[in-house]
């Protein structure tokens, strides 16, 4: 396992949960039941219409006939490799100024002040245009603001070791200034790009630049605000929160602001062993040991370890106090949502929407909007054996709030009432969305968790998605919209605790890969699952698998199901983003099964659609399972486009309008490093970026690239 995955791998999901469908006696009321067999019956019809409206309201650009561009070969180079005729530029790197007031980052340890510099670990990147008047524009392609999340940092033990001088202390207590710097490093900056003729510049004292960190004041909206579970001594009303935690996904809204998924968040929390003792009839028990904090386990980096100022103790969440007004015991609760930011207003509060529901959080990708329809959003809760979600807005869409000047407003209106769904996949293709709500009969009557309120469901929303019987899923990450069809791709990374028991026709392989003649079991190298509903407030849909990730050389009848060859074999797909420009479906790898043979790498995809392949029975052990798989791959409709650095993640993707910039995050290079060398850069996985050109120092930085043709053409096509 590389290091980044430790915290993606806490096998929380103990609910008894079917991994496939036959099992589930709901009690749902008949009238849903109905209304959903009605949407399957109805979908081929209105899929065609639904294509029709997206044809005519403006799908985006020319329709994608190819993937003009020679195959990038996997690789195990120190370096980010683009196909010939494209160039990639390092533009903003960890620690690079955020005002002009501020020095240049030294990269030796030394640096302070990060609540004024970038962040570590970009992840989730979204392009935000500028006019010239520096005004909000939805068609600049020279201008813009970049909004992306800095989810962690490279570890060793407790320590961020490449941003401390001698890699910091990796015991508790840990010193307090260690921590304020890590405090820092996490969460949020949106940062002014320009395009200068033939380089692309980040701009140091731009006044849009902003950092949002751990520490940063934030909103709680929806359900969860001012609810008994985030009382805190901070905030004795439940109404005040603070900061953005492991932010990994983003997406954009209909009415141009950020949403960014807090996603591994708990393994930031420690409570005593005693703990579960001392609160004895707590239902909140349970909850905590669903989320993955069990009492006594060490948190990642000992943060409540640093001293008695509120910024340290609030890592603490045992219930240590009189009452949850004397402690943090509830400050996990206020953690694990999508949160939305307004990247075009500094002095505006992050927002955090828990009606979509607390969970490990990847990222929200919304359906397109459309008059007089709710606003639909889906999402991916990554950790093993998680579910599918989507929200449902209560209002309905106004065309005129696409440009509202209270952006934020609009989001309150949108986000802040609705129903959220969580997925189950059945064994036909079929697929049924479960309301999470306290009008489902099973939610207002269930024995496995007491929900009293929709605050219940909003924060202990993996309980409430136990109880209603979803999917266990194999880590669901991003999800993506089809801009061509409105299809939903999510990508379904891997999961080492697939076996021939729990196998079902939507996580259908189980099998050995060998590294390094070691050998990894499980669905070792991931999938890509899409759904197609009729509109996308349905409650029912279809699905297939789009994508098998696989080595090439793997079995074509059990493991590489989709016929992938050397020029777009690939392992643990993770960002999934569809270009509004091209129609290109992006799809980046977070591995750690291939990387004997290649490093991290972005592929570029022309997608068909649900159903395009066929009904398939795989052997796993001695049991058969059906499954439905898209159409085999060719070099016409998949095509590696870039591998990274030794180390590195490819995480987050972005755009210019016109699709001829491409804005690429490169997380964690050189994570394999060991703390004792951390001054010794002969013995660095990884010297990216500055071997690249980029700045001071040998430390690896996690960095943006932009790619553009040499020619000044479209990226990809
Ligand atoms: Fe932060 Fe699930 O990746
Ligand atoms: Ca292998
Ligand atoms: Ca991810
Ligand atoms: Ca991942």
């Amino acid at each position: 396992m590389k290091p980044s995955e430790t915290f993606n791998n806490e096998d929380s999901n103990s609910s008894q949960n079917p991994d496939f469908d036959e099992v589930l006696s709901t009690r749902l009321s008949r009238r849903h039941v109905l209304r959903g067999a009605a949407g399957a019956a109805g979908l081929g019809v209105l899929s065609a219409t639904g294509l029709a409206a997206c044809a005519t309201a403006g799908g985006g650009g020319a329709p994608l006939s190819s993937l003009g561009f020679q195959p990038v070969a996997k690789g195990l180079a120190d370096a980010v490799v683009v196909p010939p005729g494209y160039r990639a530029q390092v533009i903003y790197a960890l620690g690079d100024p955020l005002s002009a007031s501020m020095p240049a980052f030294r990269n030796d340890g030394s640096d302070g002040d990060f609540g004024n510099r970038a962040g570590d670990h970009s992840d989730g990147v979204e392009w935000f245009g500028l006019g010239a008047d520096g005004k909000p524009s939805r068609t600049a392609v020279a201008r813009g603001l970049l909004a992306m999340n800095h989810e962690a940092t490279t570890d060793e033990k407790l320590t961020s070791f490449f941003i401390h001088t001698d890699g910091g202390t990796a015991s508790l207590p840990r010193p307090a200034a260690e921590v304020d710097k890590e405090l820092m490093i996490h969460g949020i900056s949106v940062v002014e790009v320009q395009n200068q003729g033939a380089r692309w510049a980040y701009q140091p004292g731009s006044a849009f630049n902003r950092r949002v960190t751990t520490m940063s004041e934030a909103e709680m909206h929806g359900p969860a605000r001012g609810s008994e579970h985030l009382v805190t001594k901070h905030s004795p009303d439940g109404m005040r929160v603070r900061g953005t935690l492991n932010n990994c996904g983003t997406g954009k809204t209909p009415w141009g602001t950020l949403v960014s998924g807090e996603e591994n968040w708990f393994g930031y929390f420690h409570r005593d062993a005693q703990d579960d003792e001392r609160r004895k009839k707590d239902r909140q028990v349970q909850a905590l040991n669903r989320y993955g904090r069990k009492a006594g386990a060490p948190s990642r980096h000992g943060w409540e370890s640093a001293g008695s100022a509120d910024a340290y103790a609030r890592w603490n969440n045992g219930a240590l106090g009189a009452s949850a007004k004397d402690d943090y015991r509830n400050e996990m609760n206020s953690f694990g949502y999508i949160v939305e930011l307004d990247p075009y207003d500094k002095t505006a509060l992050l927002r955090k929407r828990s009606a979509l529901g607390r969970m490990g959080h990847e990222n929200a990708t919304f359906a397109r909007a459309q008059a007089g329809q709710p606003v639909v959003a889906y999402m991916g809760d990554d950790a093993r054996g998680e579910y599918i979600y989507k929200f449902v807005s209560k209002a309905l869409w106004d065309t005129a709030d696409a440009n509202a000047a209270n952006r934020l407003a609009v989001g309150d209106k949108y986000l802040d009432q609705g129903t959220l769904y969580v997925a189950r996949f059945k064994s036909d293709g079929s697929g049924e969305w479960l309301p999470l709500a306290l009008n489902n009969p099973v939610i207002a009557g269930s024995s496995y968790f007491e929900f009293k309120t929709e605050a219940d469901v909003a924060v202990f929303t993996r309980l409430a998605a136990d109880a209603v019987g979803a999917t266990k899923m194999d880590r669901p990450e991003w999800g993506g919209v089809n801009p061509k069809n409105g299809e939903v791709y999510f990508t379904l990374t891997n999961n080492s605790q697939r076996n021939a028991s729990n196998v079902d026709a939507a996580n259908p392989r189980a099998y050995t890969d060998f590294k390094a003649g070691k050998e990894q079991k499980g669905n070792v190298n991931g999938h890509i699952v899409r759904l197609a509903e009729a509109r996308p407030a349905d409650t029912a849909f279809r699905w297939d698998i789009y994508l098998f990730g696989a080595e090439a050389g793997a079995d074509r009848s059990s493991v590489n199901l989709s016929a992938l060859t050397d020029d777009n074999d690939l392992s643990s797909p993770d960002g999934l983003v569809f270009s509004p420009a091209t129609g290109v479906c992006w799809i980046e790898t977070d591995d750690g099964a291939y990387t004997d043979q290649t490093n991290c790498m972005l592929l570029a995809a022309v997608p068909g659609r649900v159903g395009d392949g066929g009904k398939q029975t795989l052997t796993q052990g001695d049991k058969r399972v059906d499954t439905f798989v898209g159409k085999p791959q060719t070099t016409a409709t998949l095509k590696r486009f870039l591998v990274g650095p030794k180390g590195a993640e490819i995480t987050g993707i972005c755009e210019t309008p016109d699709g001829r910039a491409l804005f690429v995050n490169i997380q964690h290079p050189g994570e394999n490093t060991k703390m004792a060398e951390v001054s010794n850069p002969a013995k660095y996985e990884s010297q990216w970026p500055a071997n690249a050109g980029y700045g001071a120092g040998r430390r690896p930085r996690s960095a943006t690239i932009v790619i553009t043709r040499e020619d000044g053409g479209v990226v990809g096509t």
